[in-house]
């Protein structure tokens, strides 16, 4: 058979469908913008939209093709158990929308298969859907002998991506590896879980949009959606049973090999490792390169545990220290040139992996510590299933892990009882999905999105005009349509087009006017509950608005103004602080406001001052040399290959919009900006803080905000120096100088203290009265405001002075008049018959409380401050 490497097929694909007129487009993010999905789990994920009629190709294509990133992890323990699952790979795949379905597909599979690829016909097997006798006689029309044809039911033939959607049955290809790789069963055929027949080409007809009800409505079109996984194909062209032994995760599982020191192939368990580094550490440079940030929820989580468990596996077979990012130059190297966010993104996702492998460090010590103790209180010889879980859920233990340590000593684990656990999770995991794909299906049902539909985006004129006219598209009242809306009310107003800005990519909304001879509307915000589709939230102030009228849309300039220069000021501080820091700085979060700014950036330490000094110097620099910003549109690929920065895990459409100042920065952003560096005048840095393990926040002001902090900065200043009577900038030397005063008045005043209290200290000491038990207690009422910490230190001064055995009763007041009582005796006036507690109890009556505690010393408080000296008499008949 024909020899293919991973690369060459990933080409020979896209090209094969590229010249049958599909559009060749890049992988989508493994971020989706699906809100229904966690993370991109199948090439057809980036064309929702497309089959749901919302998005169209250019006509001059029949379809589109794509090798998409996929990360699945939903059975994500048994990933390295076989040759088959892995969490990333990459989806062959070509879609259509209308244009071509059945017949041209099959043909189309057919031909790529025995020309292309080259694969015997004798050795391909064919599904499909039970009842579809269409695409069965479809194969058998192309030549595919009966034989090689089977019909599978709902569960292996009909795809979803989620419980609503797009959906529809598929026909499935398969290659017969031959008896040897098989079970052996009479009925062994496609669809068998042994190995012989090998799934690598799916095809669905997307013919379906499911809907909650469960209710199946035809699409607009029969579409078409495939997807071949590159890997399994990839082990057919090459020979070889596993997806471990095809070239690219080979060469992956060779650095294990290297790191290690063990050869693969030879031992069940050290393979195992090997296989989960491989696949694992490809999962998480492919997530992180996308956006994504270890957390401890969501999309971050499932980053972490595939870390923690590469790292794990690594540990276990004897590799020291950090070595994930090893996998990670590996990994540059192989598939750098398809997928260039690896190296546009390298320094981030080094120092990201290393700062989880240190943190990491850290919970597996304490893991281990963890199960150390359960293993020493353990009765018996098998470890519960919960502490096993917990191991796995808490310090990110997988649960060979826990049985290997286990094994050692002779330890079983409960096995049943941890997956119980980790079904139970799984359920819950399983509702959390279910919910947000409500949540999802609420917002793209909602009524925006109608309005979206019928009406098309709002035009938006307001980069250059802060005012328009606009006509009234339509009037949203807590989700419901109505026609006019009175004075008082408060509404959503959409109009056909506008000059406000709807806030987005951390910009906040305009506020300002609508106005006609007939209304007077106050703006408030302007949100885009749909992409491209302005709300404005208004309230009316006098008349009336109805849908269809004219009006005048007026932006408030100053607010706008304000927000523009923080605005800029955020792109200038965004490549300050790549410049001082490094190239692991990606901006992670904004908020742009009239009022301030605040930047989330990837940093893995706090900022030291001069640092944050040299940040605002070279801010402060762009802003002062007066530099003209250069606003355009151009192509996503021309603005890449010009080496603009797109913003982390963001994504663009086709046409972007590039925000230029010079050679300083260059950003994508839809955003509203100065025309001028000059007019932001001044940048102060207030605050940088942590925001998580990776994150810093810097929080500035610029402008008007700049110099409203400074003057405020300076009047505190002012008043501090009038209260100490100095000049303003001997502020500091005074209140050094007061300080140090202050401390040695301190001093004296402590020294003096402890000579009175030593005095008082032998005092008392002499007034101590023998115990039944033949030993002396000294009775004191303090007469002085206690608490329980005071009391104990008394107690610690009166023993350190007392020979053994002694012991002593405390009495005085709290700070809010209660009554407060210790007795506490040594270890031999125990011995002795001195019991503290049988002495606190005698006190309880007289001070309307009581307490109790321990022979060495006990504790009572109560309501009646005044039966303090009653309570001392009464403790002293026990005594
Ligand atoms: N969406 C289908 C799958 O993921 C075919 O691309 O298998």
């Amino acid at each position: 058979m024909k020899y293919m490497t991973t690369a060459e097929i990933r080409e020979a694909y896209l090209s094969f469908f590229e010249k049958k007129g599909c559009k060749r487009m890049p992988s989508s993010s493994l971020i989706p913008d699906d809100p229904s999905l966690l993370l991109t789990s199948a090439g057809m994920v980036q064309f929702k939209p497309y089959f749901l009629q919302q998005k169209h190709l250019d006509d001059a294509y029949i379809g589109a093709t794509t090798s998409q990133k996929c990360v699945r992890t939903n059975d994500i323990d048994i990933i390295g158990t076989t040759g088959r699952h892995l969490s990333f790979f990459e989806m062959l795949g070509n879609f259509a929308f209308g244009k071509y379905f059945k017949n041209e597909m099959c043909a189309w599979a057919l031909e790529f298969c025995l020309d292309v690829l080259e694969l015997p016909k004798e050795k391909l097997y064919f599904t499909v859907f039970e009842d579809d006798d269409e695409t069965f006689a479809k194969w058998l029309e192309l030549g595919v002998e009966e034989s090689h044809i089977s019909r599978l039911g709902e569960d292996d033939n009909f795809w979803r991506a989620g419980p609503t959607g797009p959906c529809g049955p598929c026909s499935e290809i398969y290659f017969d590896k031959g008896e040897e790789c098989g079970c052996g069963s009479p009925d062994c055929k496609p669809g068998c879980d042994c190995d012989r027949y090998v799934e690598f080409w799916n095809c669905v007809f997307t013919q379906f949009d499911a809907q909650e009800d469960g209710s199946m409505p035809e699409l607009p079109f029969k579409n078409i959606d495939t997807g071949m996984g590159l890997e399994r194909i990839a082990a057919i062209m090459q020979g070889v049973s596993s997806n471990y032994d095809t070239d690219i995760l080979r060469s992956l599982v060779g650095v294990g090999e290297r790191l290690s020191g063990y050869e693969y192939g030879k031992d069940d368990k050290v393979d195992l490792a090997l296989r989960i580094m491989a696949d694992h550490s490809r999962a998480v440079t492919f997530m992180i390169a996308d956006g994504i940030l270890p957390s401890n929820e969501g999309r971050g989580y499932v980053l972490r545990r595939l870390l923690r468990r590469a790292i794990m596996k690594g540990n276990l077979i004897g590799i020291q220290g950090e070595f994930v990012n090893e996998f990670v130059d590996e990994i540059e190297r192989l598939m750098g040139d398809v997928y260039p966010e690896i190296v546009e993104n390298r320094e981030l996702i080094r120092r990201l992996i290393s700062s989880e492998e240190q943190r990491f460090g850290a919970t597996l010590h304490q893991g281990k510590a963890f199960l150390t103790d359960e293993l020493a209180n353990l009765k018996g010889n098998v470890l519960s299933g919960k502490v096993a879980f917990k191991l796995h859920d808490t310090y990110g233990f997988p649960l060979e892990v826990t049985t290997d340590i286990c094994g050692e000593k002779g330890i079983e684990v409960d096995i049943d009882e941890f997956n119980t656990e980790m079904e139970a999770q799984r359920e819950r995991a399983r509702h959390a999905g279910e919910s947000d794909a409500e949540a999802a299906w609420s917002t793209y049902g909602g009524v925006f999105s109608k309005l979206l539909d019928e009406h098309g985006k709002t035009q938006f004129v307001g980069y250059s005009d802060l005012e328009t006219i606009g006509n009234v598209v339509a009037l949203v009242r807590k989700g419901e349509l109505i026609d006019a809306a009175y004075e008082g009310e408060e509404v959503d107003v959409v109009l056909d087009k506008t000059s406000m800005y709807a806030e987005m990519g951390g910009q906040v909304g305009d506020v300002g006017t609508i106005s006609s001879d007939k209304v007077s509307i106050e703006v408030n915000d302007v949100t885009a509950p749909e992409a491209g589709l302005h709300a404005h939230h208004c309230k009316i102030l006098s008349g009336t608005i109805e849908v269809g009228d004219e009006v005048i849309v007026r932006v408030q300039a100053r607010h706008r103004h304000l927000t523009e220069r923080n605005h800029t000021a955020t792109h200038i501080l965004h490549a300050a602080l790549r410049q001082v820091l490094g190239d692991h700085v990606k901006q992670a979060g904004s908020y742009v406001g009239p009022d301030r700014l605040r930047f989330d950036f990837t940093h893995f330490e706090k900022m030291t001052p001069e640092q944050i000094q040299k940040v605002e110097e070279i801010a402060n620099n762009v802003i002062m040399h007066g530099i003209s910003s250069n606003i355009f549109e151009t192509s996503l690929d021309e603005a890449r290959k010009a080496g603009v920065t797109a913003l982390f895990g963001e994504k663009y459409g086709d046409v972007v919009r590039v925000v230029q100042i010079s050679d300083f920065s260059r950003e994508l952003c839809g955003g509203c900006h100065v025309k001028n560096t000059a007019e932001i005048g001044l940048i102060k840095i207030i605050s940088e803080s942590s925001v998580g393990a990776n994150m810093r926040r810097i929080e500035a002001v610029t402008s008007a905000g700049a110099i409203e902090y400074v003057n405020k900065i300076v009047a505190e200043l002012k008043e501090t120096a009038d209260l100490l009577k100095v000049p303003m900038f001997d502020v500091s030397e005074r209140t050094a100088a007061n300080i140090k005063a202050a401390r040695q008045f301190d001093k004296v005043a402590k020294a003096s203290e402890e000579v009175i209290a030593e005095d008082r200290m032998s005092q008392i000491l002499d007034e101590a009265v023998t115990a039944k038990g033949g030993y002396p207690v000294v009775v004191v009422n303090v007469r002085r405001t206690l608490n329980a910490s005071i009391v104990r230190n008394l107690w610690d001064i009166i023993r350190a002075k007392m020979k053994e055995p002694g012991a002593c009763v405390l009495a005085g007041k709290t700070e809010d008049n209660k009554p407060i009582i210790m007795a506490a005796g040594t270890k031999e006036a125990v011995e002795k018959g001195f019991n503290a507690a049988d002495v606190i109890r005698a006190a309880g009556p007289a001070i309307k409380g009581g307490g109790g505690g321990k022979p060495e010393m006990a504790q009572a408080g109560g309501k009646n401050a005044d039966g303090i000296e009653d309570a001392i008499k009464a403790m002293k008949e026990v005594l």
